[in-house]
């Protein structure tokens, strides 16, 4: 049976008619984790779509697991809405779990695909149990534990010591998402299928970008997972943690438009179907 849908809530950045390129944050933030980098796409002439994924940012949450097939075909609706038949689809950490399942199920309509600090593998069964149990600590307690514990480990050793304002930031964000968006997101991640298999498939360009302190998402992960892609590009940031796009902006901006500008028929936006 599929997931009762939900409509994205979402901004649109960019001129229109640019090529289009769709950005999913990670959980449990919210398409604030794109402000900098949509802005330096939006100026090299990209159109940038970035989604509130279900119940994180503005989107309300679905009925029960926000699992990845529920969250894909949200993805796929927003697109279908904006008349954006082929896109690049880039993904952080949970928005990567989204992203590989999208690309999966709809190959066509993926012109490139970016993947940041994210993983193919699904939660071992220890991996899982502790996702139970912060869904459940998040029902009695609400997200401000989790948002303590998650904006210290998002962050690399040198970003904490030199700029410790992110820390913060983070926090306000995570603290801005419901409990209920919270718990529906950790069971759908708990219940994520194994996208190793499939990655072979993959035959559009992708580029796997990799933080070399990511305490989330260990650099191992972040290689298996170019290495199944076929003709994949691995990035690996220095001194980035699990947020490159705020440890690293720059960098990071700089790194993805010129990838894009390598993605060969990623032109203008068309209307779907
Ligand atoms: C994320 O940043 O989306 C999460 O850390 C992913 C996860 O918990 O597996």
């Amino acid at each position: 049976m599929s997931a009762q849908p939900v409509d994205l809530s979402h901004a649109v950045l960019g001129p229109e008619g640019g090529a289009p390129v769709v950005l999913l944050h990670g959980f449990p933030l919210s398409r604030d984790l794109w402000h900098e980098t949509a802005a330096a796409l939006a100026r090299s002439g990209h159109r940038v779509v970035l989604p509130d994924l279900r119940g994180h940012g503005s989107t309300p949450p679905g009925q029960g697991p926000a699992t990845m097939e529920a969250q894909a075909a949200d993805v796929g609706r927003l697109a279908d809405r904006l008349g954006l038949a082929r896109f690049v689809l880039g993904g952080h950490s949970m928005g990567g779990y989204v992203a590989l399942e999208f690309v999966h199920e709809r190959p066509k309509r993926v012109a490139g695909l970016v993947l940041v600090h994210t993983r193919a593998e699904p939660d071992a069964a220890q991996a899982r149990s502790k996702r139970h149990a912060a869904a459940e600590q998040v029902g009695r307690r609400g997200v401000e534990p989790l948002a303590q514990r998650m904006s210290e480990r998002m962050l690399s050793p040198a970003t904490r010591r030199d700029r410790p304002e992110i820390r913060e930031r983070i926090r306000n964000l995570i603290l801005a998402t419901s409990p209920r968006g919270v718990a529906d997101a950790l069971e759908g991640m708990a219940a994520r299928p194994d996208q190793r298999p499939r990655l072979g498939a993959i035959s559009c360009p992708t580029l796997v970008v990799a933080g070399a302190d990511d305490e989330l998402v260990p650099f191992a992960s972040a290689r298996a997972l170019a290495q199944g892609v076929p003709d994949a590009r691995l990035e690996t940031l220095p001194d980035v943690g699990h947020l490159a796009m705020w440890e690293a902006p720059a960098p990071f901006a700089r790194l993805l438009t010129e990838w894009l500008a390598t993605v060969s028929g990623h032109g203008p936006a068309h209307a779907s179907r």
